[in-house]
């Protein structure tokens, strides 16, 4: 449904000067290798809240030089362009008044894309990117290209955090286990057979010669009781 749409800009003052900037209203993470944290452009499409509001992103090592005809056709990310369009909202999303314990920010470049239309997705690292906010209504308005905004180069890090290979974990556990069950049976069958004479017999003899030692304090009922066990 293609709408005709006026390529002219009444009161939009407020909008054709905004600059869309990277947020410093948090703490961490406004920067990452793959996202980037915006304010919300809060309070200057007041003329505009049932209007599309699309978030521009441009890749390149030079400022874009799109055209507003180009800006007022959306285009998905997946087509593979220098730039897409994203973040779809309206006018309404980016009130004046907010509660005053939220942080107004867009979150660019936070999604998976698989059969998600105009996804934000994530950001390249170590890549040059550029937005804006066109409002596409009765008639297209445009902000300001937000200064050059290159993504932290990604980090390889510790290996602990590249995920495991569960698979092959589990079953080389599985086999170590069976493996430390039969040298355990082993070892048990091993003394039942091999060493009975010497480890039970000693054990008994070594009891009985305490019982019998306390219980009669004699030598030789010491040695006669050996025999009788030994049976
Ligand atoms: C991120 O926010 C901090 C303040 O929290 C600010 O000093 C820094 O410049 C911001 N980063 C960018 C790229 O604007
Ligand atoms: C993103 O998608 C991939 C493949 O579909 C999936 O393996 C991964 O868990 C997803 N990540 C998040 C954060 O949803």
């Amino acid at each position: 449904h293609s709408k005709t749409r006026l390529f002219c800009f009444p009161d939009t003052a407020g909008i054709t000067s905004y600059v869309p900037k990277i947020t410093q209203n948090v703490t961490f993470g406004n920067l990452s290798y793959s996202s980037f944290l915006l304010d919300q452009p809060l309070c200057i499409f007041n003329e505009n809240i049932n209007d599309d509001i699309w978030l521009v992103v441009a890749t390149g090592s030079a400022k874009p030089t799109l055209t507003t005809a180009e800006l007022s056709e959306p285009v998905d990310q997946s087509l593979r362009k220098s730039y897409y369009h994203t973040l779809r909202a309206t006018g309404r999303d980016y009130p004046c008044q907010i509660s005053s314990s939220a942080v107004a920010i867009l979150a660019v470049g936070s999604q998976n894309c698989s059969g998600i239309s105009y996804c934000n997705a994530k950001l390249k690292s170590n890549e040059s990117y550029w937005v804006k906010f066109v409002v596409l209504g009765e008639y297209v308005a445009e902000t300001q290209w937000s200064n050059q905004i290159i993504t932290k180069e990604y980090k390889n890090f510790t290996p602990n955090s590249v995920p495991p290979n569960t698979d092959g974990m589990i079953a080389l556990t599985i086999i170590l286990g069976v493996l430390l069950a039969i040298l355990l049976i082993c070892l048990i069958i091993a003394l039942l057979i091999g060493s009975k004479d010497i480890c039970w017999h000693r054990t008994f003899d070594s009891r009985n010669l305490i019982s019998w030692d306390m219980g009669r304090g004699s030598l030789q009922a010491i040695h006669n009781s050996k025999d009788h066990i030994y049976m």
